[in-house]
């Protein structure tokens, strides 16, 4: 199949994406976790390039929580070490397809060969403005809500703002990523129902789409079917509309 993606009638500008379900799908196959995050990633390029045709600008993944860090330190090593493989795998595809990188999440935490890696592509990448890949990595949304009090309640303490001022614009432009439009749409694969502290504050009218299919096996007809759905939502913000 090749999906029609000119034939959609809308097109989110900015899709969010919970990737879930990589240990179950490994499990299922009586491999190693780590076979699966690997499987995933092969999902992230096709997603990446499902997005550049459809014509989504923004992807956000979610691929490493502030929560993942308790998991077994092999998982966590091999997770960083699969990271660097695969931006050295598929770095030239950012550039293929004018694919600009930006990372967010407290990157402090990550080992150093793993921030310099990305450092490296998100420099090589930075003056594409077609497309945004953004990872979050090492993230957490209650932690940036609390960071971005913290930076507002620094500014009241200088005399910069009034606490008058303070309205859901300037909590937003205190975000990670402040100039990165809200996603339309949220996407967890593996049937789970929960938001596991993604984008709580970006999310709050976003559409979500959760598909029982496994990370690994979420690939551009999945995707098509995630877009399409989308199309078929009636977003009405709270108001009434005449139809
Ligand atoms: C998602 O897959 C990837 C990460 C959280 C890094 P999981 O590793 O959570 O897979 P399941 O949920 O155990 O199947
Ligand atoms: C959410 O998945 C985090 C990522 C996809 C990176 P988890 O598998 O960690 O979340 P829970 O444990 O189901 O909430
Ligand atoms: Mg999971």
């Amino acid at each position: 199949m090749n999906p029609n993606f000119q034939g959609l009638e809308k097109i989110p500008r900015h899709v969010a994406i919970i990737m879930d379900g990589n240990g179950r799908w490994a499990k299922e196959r009586g491999l190693s976790r780590i076979e699966g995050h690997k499987e995933g990633a092969q999902s992230v390029r096709a997603i990446l390039r499902a997005a550049a045709k459809s014509g989504v600008e923004f992807i956000t993944v979610y691929a490493f929580s502030t929560e993942n860090w308790k998991r077994p330190a092999l998982e966590v090593d091999g997770l960083m070490a699969l990271l660097v493989s695969s931006l050295n795998a598929y770095e030239q595809e950012l550039h293929d397809n004018k694919i600009c990188l930006r990372v967010m999440g407290q990157l402090e935490r990550l080992p150093l060969f793993a921030r310099k890696r990305i450092q490296k592509a998100m420099d090589a990448t930075a003056h594409y403005t077609d497309h945004t890949f953004i990872i979050a990595l090492s993230y957490g949304s209650r932690m940036e809500i609390a960071d971005a009090t913290r930076k507002i309640a620094e500014k009241v303490k200088k005399g910069e703002i009034q606490t008058k001022e303070i309205n859901e614009q300037m909590i937003s432009d205190h975000l990670y990523l402040p100039d990165v439009p809200n996603p339309e749409l949220m996407i967890r694969t593996s049937g789970e129902l929960r938001l596991s502290n993604f984008l709580l504050w970006q999310l709050s009218y976003s559409e979500f789409y959760i598909t029982d299919t496994y990370w690994p096996d979420f690939r551009e007809e999945q995707f098509f079917q995630a877009l399409e759905a989308f199309n078929s939502r009636d977003r009405r913000y709270g108001g009434v509309n005449k139809k």
